[in-house]
């Protein structure tokens, strides 16, 4: 993709260009997605990420994925055709929520991709199944309150990916940190620690994109 690049603060721009450079251009929807979002600041995942992804879905032979936070689709319609695997997303914003699912209709994904409109944190009380990978992409201070529940719907032996949890270098050097985000990066912090020492789960932090956190669930 050939965007300008933000300074990350956690990796060198050199680093993401020669990345990006040599990631395939995505084409048809899921360009005109990647535009959409451009325009509309709507976040979606870094190229880098979602293609770190969607290698690492495929590695694991996923079937059955779980997002929580889908925005317009985008990543789920990636994850989705990486591995031909059904996926369930999570969207809080009504707006986006519609836009997405007209997305997953274009993309012929309406069979495959299921949107729960809602507050994860209710959503995932009542949701049942056994995924996967579960991908978490909303709403950072609550990624605590969507492990508890992730534990329990993720299956033995499966992936829990965690994005954005370097948040722009952030939460590992007080220099960068901003006043207004002092009280996410410390819930961000605290998330990396329990995580770290959760013996159930095998964790390593990824410093791709804004930092990908992957726990193998034991
Ligand atoms: C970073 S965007 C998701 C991007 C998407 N995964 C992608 O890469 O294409 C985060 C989304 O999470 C949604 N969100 C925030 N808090 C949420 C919550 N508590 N439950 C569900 N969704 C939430 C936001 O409305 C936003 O659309």
């Amino acid at each position: 993709m050939k965007e300008g690049l933000i300074d990350d603060n956690i990796n060198h721009e050199y680093i993401i260009r020669y990345l990006r450079d040599n990631l395939k251009e995505q084409s048809g929807l899921l360009l005109e997605l990647e535009e959409y979002a451009r325009l509309n600041k709507v976040p979606i995942s870094q190229p880098e990420s979602i293609r770190f992804i969607e290698v690492l879905l495929k590695l694991c032979g996923a079937e059955n994925i779980l997002e929580i936070g889908s925005a317009i689709g985008y990543s789920a319609i990636r994850m989705s055709r990486a591995v031909n695997g059904r996926v369930t997303t999570i969207e809080l914003s009504h707006d986006m929520a519609e836009i997405a699912r007209e997305n997953f209709k274009r993309a012929g994904l309406e069979d495959r991709i299921t949107l729960i409109e809602g507050d994860a944190c209710e959503v995932l009380k009542d949701l049942r199944g056994e995924y996967d990978v579960i991908f978490m992409d909303a709403a950072k201070s609550k990624y605590m309150e969507f492990f508890e529940h992730s534990v329990r719907l993720l299956k033995k032996g499966g992936l829990l990916i965690s994005d954005n949890v370097l948040y722009k270098g952030m939460t590992a050097s007080d220099d960068l940190l901003r006043r207004r985000k002092i009280t996410l990066v410390r819930r961000l912090r605290q998330y990396i620690k329990m995580l770290s020492e959760d013996e159930r789960f095998d964790t390593t932090v990824v410093p791709i994109g804004d930092g990908v956190a992957l726990s193998r669930f034991n």
